[in-house]
């Protein structure tokens, strides 16, 4: 049977804060628009360091949690879009750092659903083969792809990490994955090439399929309404798969996590799916949204608080560019 267990969580938020009256001063935007808009006051910015520390951090508080040794990880996997280099893997850096000497290491780049399609990947290693512990940090650093020009997008975004360790467990999972490659146009950031010294190269006519003539920038470039209407229609979707694959009614889940994009989605998901209010987590007021480091940081929250018991059933749901969107339901 396919089960996970999460021994250990992490996260780390960079230090530096921009609030809604910050936006206020590089923008025509004010608290209360964004507030009302996003449910956002502050979102926190990873001003001189680069996302593999903010992931490194995340790491190895959850090691530190987990109470294994490094060495007993099998396998680390890092969820991000916004990764340093093209190479090598940001897993790679964040295995070197936690000492996690005898594990392999790959990247997954699903945006914002990330850690929902890491958590998944973890489970059928857990289950297929001989590994034992699973090191999984998703980590974003999204202030170099927001147009801070822009009004619409770079309120909504923030940087931050968050990581769990899971080991395999003999209470059941289920999860659901889905990909919907068009449209794709609705969220993407282009990879800036337009440094090239290969006189070979000339404009990739391809790529305008992706961008208009006033986009060509490597900028987050989105759709804000068509966003909002899918995600909400994928939390909605993801969450029913689930929970019909699992076989269990809205109300055996004591716990769900979604992706914090904005709280007016997940409050029509919550209204539509008819999910009780308080069993859905909520952090997005302080760190806006942090791509695929939201679930997992949500997860280091409630564990250092204690909410997440032995015995819990919790259903996590995440949602963004691919377009992607998955839901998992474990129990703890
Ligand atoms: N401050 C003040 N006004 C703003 C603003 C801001 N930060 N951003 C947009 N506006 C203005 C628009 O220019 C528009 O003005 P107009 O009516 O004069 O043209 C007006 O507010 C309404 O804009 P609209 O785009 O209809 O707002 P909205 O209610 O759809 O909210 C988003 C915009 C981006 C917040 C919302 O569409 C959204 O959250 N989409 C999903 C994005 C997302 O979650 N992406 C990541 C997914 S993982």
């Amino acid at each position: 049977m396919r089960g996970i267990k999460i021994i250990g969580t992490g996260m780390y938020i960079p230090e530096t804060v921009a609030d809604n009256d910050w936006f206020s001063t590089i923008l025509d935007t004010n608290d209360e628009w964004i507030y009302s808009r996003t449910g956002i006051r502050r979102r926190h910015i990873s001003a001189d360091k680069p996302n593999y520390y903010m992931a490194c951090q995340a790491a190895k508080a959850a090691v530190a949690d987990s109470g294994i040794d490094p060495a007993e990880i099998d396998l680390v996997l890092a969820a991000t879009c916004s990764p340093d280099f093209f190479y090598p893997a940001m897993s790679c850096l964040v295995q070197n750092d936690v000492g996690a000497v005898n594990a392999a290491a790959f990247d997954i780049s699903s945006a914002c659903t990330g850690f929902i399609n890491a958590l998944d990947t973890a489970s059928r290693f857990l289950l297929d083969s001989d590994y034992r512990n699973i090191l999984i940090v998703a980590s974003e650093r999204l202030a170099p792809h927001c147009d801070y020009t822009d009004r619409t997008a770079s309120i909504l975004f923030g940087d931050g990490a968050g990581a769990a360790v899971v080991t395999r467990s003999d209470k059941p999972m289920w999860s659901y994955l889905s990909a919907k490659g068009d449209p794709f146009r609705a969220l993407y950031c282009k990879v800036d090439q337009s440094r090239t010294n290969c006189p070979l190269i000339k404009e990739d006519s391809e790529m305008s399929k992706f961008i208009d003539n006033e986009a060509k920038t490597h900028f987050m470039q989105m759709n804000g309404k068509a966003v909002y209407k899918f995600a909400v229609e994928a939390m909605e979707t993801a969450v029913n798969k689930v929970l019909e694959r699992a076989k269990l009614s809205k109300d055996d889940i004591d716990l769900y996590i979604p992706h914090q994009a904005n709280a007016r989605i997940i409050e029509s998901a919550v209204k539509n799916l008819g999910l009780p209010e308080d069993k859905v987590y909520v952090n997005l007021e302080d760190h806006g949204n942090t791509s695929s480091a939201c679930i997992p940081t949500a997860l280091a929250e409630l564990r250092a608080q204690h909410r997440i018991a032995e015995g819990m059933t919790v259903c996590m749901v995440g949602f963004g560019a691919g377009l992607t969107s998955g839901a998992i339901v474990y129990n703890q």
